[in-house]
């Protein structure tokens, strides 16, 4: 296999830009319905083309009907690859240091996900590790993991912080998520999680958690706002992490400064925090197995993505199935992710989600598809240049050497050697 992006043995980053370029008319190649818009119909069974100039797509069609203009570039070969638009991974805490194989131990002698962290576990031994580590050690960490998502097709990741709990550690996992972008060529949206957990120093201290909430909507967002490092904002609202009047002061803070917000809603319980998160008109509101009918209904209202996690269902054994076939009629879009994280899901497949989104949470193969592209991108607000194959928009798709569509949701661990064309420039299999 031609690997064109090379490994990431010993933290060493080829440079993004070294990768062969794209531009030309990629031929052979059959469509996923709903994932491409063509510049002119496909008739039933046909091979599909796409033109790549410039680094953007410049038509997607029937390859009997490509434009005479483009009949000078040169000619990609896709045999028959199934075509889908690069990965989206709108969910992951890839930022971090250590591990918690050990709470995986405990759980197994029977700890639930709220006595491990009440027992000094969970999101705060991650915050130690992570404080522990410099930035440098922190981007070593993630680029094997950045690696293995982006082998697999991911084309756009959204970064969340949530492991520093204060403002210079929140500061350097967000300036890794920016910098493992630029080094590996991918998109990445980074996510402000100050409110993830309450940090050691305000625990058991009266009126920790308000004076925390303070600090994270008076200094730390507003300062790493101005710096740069904030697309969106996100909060855990649960019974563990932070209330609904706590969360809305996230919120608050967020809309003055005029970033986005998605939401860790209604995981272990129905806090109400989905109808919330949609009245701030937000992005996505993610976990959701707890999710009431009032939920649902304010999230079609709102245009929030319902965003399905079964990496942390499955690792947290949970049995309270998130309510799929409501938000399906109601008509919510809902995307599939990793959410990647130490804790409660060391998951690094895509499809291998895409896998337990059908097999767990029932979605059709169609939707879970949608999942980790259309929709996905839409939890990140990155609709207009990610998640679809189309006409003007950046050169991300990825071409799958399988027989049909249903095999990347059927395999269970399998990496197919796929061609993937991010940013412009073709990596893994040449084509
Ligand atoms: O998405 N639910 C809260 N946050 C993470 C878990 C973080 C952790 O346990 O470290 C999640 O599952
Ligand atoms: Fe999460």
């Amino acid at each position: 296999m031609n690997t064109a992006a090379g490994s990431n043995k010993q933290g060493v980053v080829p440079p993004a830009s070294s990768a062969p370029s794209a531009d030309g008319v990629w031929t052979n190649l059959r469509p996923v319905a709903a994932l491409w818009a063509t510049d002119a119909p496909m008739p039933e069974g046909e091979l599909a083309c796409v033109v790549v100039q410039g680094g953007a797509v410049q038509w997607v069609g029937p390859q009997a009907q490509v434009p005479a203009a483009f009949a000078a570039l040169p000619r990609f070969d896709g045999q028959g690859a199934i075509a889908t638009p690069g990965l989206v991974d709108c969910h992951t805490h890839l930022v971090y240091g250590g591990q918690r194989a050990n709470e995986f131990a405990m759980r197994l002698a029977g700890a639930t996900y709220e006595e491990v962290a009440k027992a000094g576990g969970g999101i705060v031994s991650s915050v130690r590790a992570t404080r522990e580590a410099s930035e440098d050690e922190l981007f070593a960490l993630a680029a094997p993991r950045l690696q293995a998502l982006l082998d697999e097709g991911v084309c756009a990741i959204e970064i969340k912080s949530g492991y520093g709990l204060a403002l210079e550690h929140e500061r350097k996992q967000l300036r890794v998520a920016r910098r493992l972008g630029e080094a590996f060529g991918v998109t990445v949206r980074t996510t402000f999680l100050g409110a993830h957990a309450l940090p050691p120093e305000y625990a058991g201290q009266p009126g920790g958690s308000q004076d925390y909430t303070d600090l994270v909507c008076n200094d730390m967002l507003p300062a790493l706002a101005a710096e740069g490092l904030v697309d969106a904002v996100d909060v855990f609202c649960e019974r563990i992490a932070f209330t609904l009047a706590e969360t809305e002061q996230v919120f608050q803070a967020a809309r003055k400064l005029g970033i986005p917000v998605k939401l860790h809603a209604e995981q272990l319980s129905d806090m109400g925090g989905s109808a919330l998160a949609a009245r701030y008109g937000a992005l996505s509101c993610d976990h959701i197995e707890h999710l009431s009918a009032d939920g649902i209904a304010a999230m079609k209202a709102a245009g929030t993505v319902a965003v399905l996690l079964p990496g942390a269902y499955y690792t947290l054994r949970d049995t309270h199935l998130p309510p799929i076939a409501a938000l399906r009629a109601a008509g919510v879009p809902m995307a599939v992710s990793t959410d990647h994280n130490p804790g409660t899901s060391p998951a690094l497949s895509l499809l291998l989600m895409v896998n337990m989104a059908c097999t767990l949470f029932r979605l059709t193969v169609p939707e879970a598809l949608a999942g980790i592209t259309t929709h996905a991108a839409r939890a990140l607000g990155l609709q207009d240049t990610h998640g679809l194959i189309a006409s003007g928009r950046p050169a991300h798709f990825v071409l799958w050497p399988v027989g049909e569509a249903a095999e990347l949701a059927y395999w269970l661990g399998q990496k197919p050697a796929c061609t993937i064309v991010r940013q412009g420039r073709i990596h893994g299999v040449m084509p």
